[in-house]
């Protein structure tokens, strides 16, 4: 979604923000705009479409400044227009201003300012805030800035920049994300570090209800109320290397094929020596042996990871678990007694709905746990606890090092329970983790070069297909619903996920000779059941893709195509199968010439409920 950035230092300014803008691409947006303050006043520049398109007008009209911010827009209040594109500006033009999230409040106050004179030009609630401090500035705008922000309500991470402090940026959050960069001799301001991780690495994450300014690369921060605030600094770990393509096509493809070392490192994120190592986990082993119900909540890919911890859990620890959709669970009334574990899982740990209902959560006095990607985001301030997923920065919209490392943690917490409820025996406890260390190589076999050509023959053989079914039992349903996903968003193929029991209570009637059904069939207790799944299929004319454990026979004479993928417990099967479902998807989306990482109408991470 919408990204922000800023920049103060020795480097050629609009060069820093327009790279700023570039890497923040993969966030999804439809417009983009910078602006500079500098000796020559405020200038501003916006462009709709791609960002090569900003830098194009850019190149024909090259402004500057001593301080720039810059945008891009994913649209909320009003079409991706130039007049709504950010940056926003006052009615003397002296004023600029970015802003992610949703200004609640804006009809309100913009009815105040439309009657006290002010002109507004787009439909965005983000131009009342340039108004609003334009209106509260007579001659100390730091104080127009302080007075205007704690009068805004809803979300938002604003930066603005004044032609009478040109040595400045200005910047407040309330629940969307921001971050100051402290490089050398340069500060930067950004929704996501990833767009100044080529400069610097010192962060500082600004919270909710903080607001502040950097003027002349010197950190000043205050809460809304104008109490000073004391920052604390961090080091980001990741390389700036994870952002860029290394030769791949599309961040999609360099992320599937990461996972391998991504696995691993979450591996040893959370088990050492045998044992469970869940060093941020926080959440004492007698409280745990009281829990007697999980409550799991996440959107998109995310919940379908959660929806494989539900059957983890209760095969193995024996724990009923309830698991909603985010935006489902913020708005209904949901029964939950104290001796609950809440589980929020989120790539970014900046998904609004997820945030949400964690505060949801929370007022029924349950411990929350958040699995998460990303150290610092919001969600890990939000929670009693955080297993990271250790899958390093993901730049591809199609979520997919982070579901199977997000997998992972599930079973490692289905693991963890069974220990301490004692409903697993030590030596199959062991077992279990010692399988865990042939995950990666087991991933590399599907990623040999001979699998891949077999896949990508089946995508251009089913490429101009206007319908997919996937099909799964047990494990392989979330499976079903993931491989349907991610072949929607990003091929923009209408496909359904299904328990291939169900099928014959409505979606068989969808099957005939143009509908390739894909079917997880991996060997597991349910696998005749789901051969005669396969068969009833077939005696449809459907055309079934199946992908099958290595050694099974039966398969390939079921099935019209078969990707084979290394024999496993159905707990790492369920980790090995979405590879090729992953795969699938990509190359289809390939050769469809799809835009692969920047999907349409996709935003990364959404911020906005
Ligand atoms: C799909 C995808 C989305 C995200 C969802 C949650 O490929 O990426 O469905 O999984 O928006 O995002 P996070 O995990 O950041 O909360």
């Amino acid at each position: 979604m919408c990204g922000i950035v800023g920049y103060y230092g020795k480097r050629n300014v609009p060069e820093v923000v327009l790279n700023g803008l570039k890497t923040l691409e993969y966030r999804g947006y439809d417009s983009s705009g910078m602006a500079f303050a500098g000796k020559n006043g405020l200038s501003i520049i916006k462009s709709v479409g791609k960002i090569k398109e900003l830098e194009e007008k850019f190149k024909n009209n090259p402004i500057n400044g001593t301080v720039g911010i810059g945008h891009s827009r994913w649209a909320t209040h009003g079409v991706p227009s130039e007049v709504n594109a950010h940056p926003h500006i006052d009615c003397k033009n002296k004023i600029a201003v970015v802003h992610n999230g949703i200004i609640e409040n804006f009809m309100e106050l913009k009815n105040e300012l439309i009657a006290k004179g002010h002109k507004f030009v787009s439909d965005t609630d983000t131009e009342v805030i340039v108004h609003l401090i334009e209106d509260n500035y007579t001659d100390n705008f730091e104080e127009a800035f302080k007075k205007s922000v704690p009068l805004l309500r809803g979300a938002f991470a604003i930066a603005v920049i004044c032609a009478d402090c040109p040595d400045t940026i200005f910047f407040a959050r309330m629940k969307s994300p921001l971050v100051i960069g402290i490089g050398r001799g340069e500060t930067f301001l950004a929704s996501d570090v990833v767009a100044f991780l080529d400069y610097a690495r010192e962060v500082v994450y600004i919270d909710n209800g903080q607001l502040g300014f950097i003027k002349k690369g010197k950190i000043s921060m205050f809460d809304f109320d104008g109490n000073p605030i004391k920052y604390k600094t961090s080091m980001v770990l990741w390389d700036a290397e994870m952002a860029k393509k290394n030769g791949y096509k599309y961040f999609m493809l360099k992320e599937i094929y990461e996972q391998p070392e991504c696995l691993a490192k979450t591996i040893n994120g959370t088990i050492r020596n045998n044992d469970f190592y869940l060093p941020n986990f926080n959440i004492p082993v007698e409280h745990l042996k009281k829990i007697r119900r999980i409550s799991i909540v996440a959107c998109g890919t995310a919940y379908h990871a959660g929806f494989l911890g539900k059957y983890f859990i209760e095969e193995l620890a024996k724990l009923p678990v309830d698991i909603d959709v985010a935006s489902e669970f913020i708005y209904r009334e949901p029964i939950i007694s104290d001796d609950t574990l809440f589980i929020a899982i989120s790539q970014s740990g900046e998904t609004a709905d997820t945030k949400e209902a964690v505060v949801k959560a929370r007022k029924f006095g349950v411990k929350t746990v958040a699995v998460t990607n990303v150290v610092g985001s919001s969600i890990t301030r939000e929670v009693d606890g955080v297993i990271y997923t250790n899958a390093g920065f993901e730049k591809g919209v199609a979520a997919t090092k982070s579901f199977t490392t997000q997998v992972l943690v599930m079973y490692v917490i289905a693991l963890y329970l069974a220990k301490i409820r004692e409903m697993i025996s030590e030596e199959t406890l062991l077992e279990y983790i010692s399988e865990l260390s042939s995950i990666s190589q087991k991933i590399e076999i599907i990623l040999q070069h001979k699998n891949i050509e077999n896949i990508k023959m089946i995508a251009r053989m089913y490429q101009n297909c206007r319908d997919f079914l996937f099909l799964g039992r047990n494990v392989n349903y979330p499976l079903a619903l993931e491989g349907a996903l991610k072949l929607k968003e990003i091929s923009y193929i209408h496909a359904e996920g299904y328990a291939a029991g169900e099928m014959k209570h409505g979606p068989i009637a969808l099957i005939d000779e143009n509908c390739p059904v894909v079917v997880i069939m991996t060997k597991s207790k349910l696998y005749e059941k789901v051969i005669s799944n396969v068969k009833e299929v077939a005696a449809r004319k459907g055309l079934v893709i199946g992908i099958a454990s290595e050694g099974d026979d039966t398969a390939k004479t079921v099935v019209k195509n078969l990707i084979k993928i290394p024999d496993a417990s159905p707990y790492v099967s369920a980790i090995l199968s979405v590879i090729p479902l992953q795969l699938l998807s990509y190359y289809i989306a390939d050769v469809r010439g799809c835009d692969i990482d920047q999907p349409r109408n996709l935003a990364k991470s959404v911020t906005v409920e």
